[in-house]
């Protein structure tokens, strides 16, 4: 079965949350960047306009500015419902409240939207989907990927993750994932398989703490080097 809008939920994130997350640092952000999964988040727009270099691949972006407006309107009202009943496990105070959360959701998506026909038409917004990316080996500096991976761990399967994970690190010479827990605020049940593929293929897979915390426990990102280079820029440390 295809991709079908009536299936995502956008919800997107903003560039403060994208580098929280990520760790990014002020040279990361003159790397090329692609941002796997981005849907409504605003990251590629605010990273645009700061001159940074980013491409967002996901399926959503077949669909037009209208449809992915009507889309987020319809859904809106349910998230903030469903995020008041999950108050437990969201560190919604650092936002103030589930009104205010939603508020700081909207914005980021309202500058995606803005964005979107101008980034689409200048190939920022790619409609390419994992696990098949239609880039060339290390393209890209760096490949991050937020609120897909690891967390839909119910809905996809340990062969999708290792596929798509072993096609990011194609495409990229560093991939960030974040977070590594699942919609149930679980550690994913994929991530030793997904370490252990790739270690199997000669990567360097590191789990790191950053500063960002919504999900209550989801303090970690899995960062994937190319164990080669990453030895030979470390003078032979890891
Ligand atoms: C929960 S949203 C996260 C959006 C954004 N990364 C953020 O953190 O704000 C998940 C996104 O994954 C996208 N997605 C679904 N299947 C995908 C696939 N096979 N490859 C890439 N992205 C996909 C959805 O369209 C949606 O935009």
């Amino acid at each position: 079965m295809g991709f079908n809008l009536e299936k995502v939920v956008p919800w997107g994130r903003s560039f403060k949350e994208y580098c929280a997350m990520f760790a990014l640092s002020e040279s990361d952000l003159k790397k090329s960047i692609l941002g796997a999964g981005d849907g409504p988040a605003s990251f590629n727009a605010e990273l645009t306009e700061q001159g940074g270099q980013i491409i967002s691949a996901d399926p959503v972006y077949k669909y037009s500015t209208t449809q992915i407006r009507q889309r987020i309107d319809a859904i809106f009202d349910d998230m903030l419902v469903q995020v008041t009943a999950n108050a437990d496990n969201l560190r919604l105070d650092k936002f103030g409240g589930a009104k205010q959360l939603g508020n700081v959701r909207m914005q980021a998506m309202e500058i995606f939207l803005q964005d979107f026909a101008k980034g689409k038409q200048q190939g920022r917004y790619l409609d390419i989907e994992l696990p098949n990316l239609a880039f060339t080996d290390t393209q890209f500096d760096l490949s991050l990927c937020s609120h897909f991976l690891f967390l839909y761990s119910e809905q996809l399967g340990a062969e999708f993750h290792i596929q798509a994970i072993l096609e990011l690190c194609r495409v990229a010479k560093e991939v960030r994932i974040f977070p590594l827990l699942d919609l149930s605020h679980q550690p994913s049940v994929h991530l030793e398989a997904v370490i252990l593929a790739l270690e199997n293929k000669g990567f360097l897979a590191n789990i790191e703490e950053v500063e960002y915390e919504f999900q209550i426990g989801a303090t970690q990102m899995l960062r994937i080097r190319n164990m080669a280079t990453h030895l030979r820029r470390n003078g032979g440390s890891p």
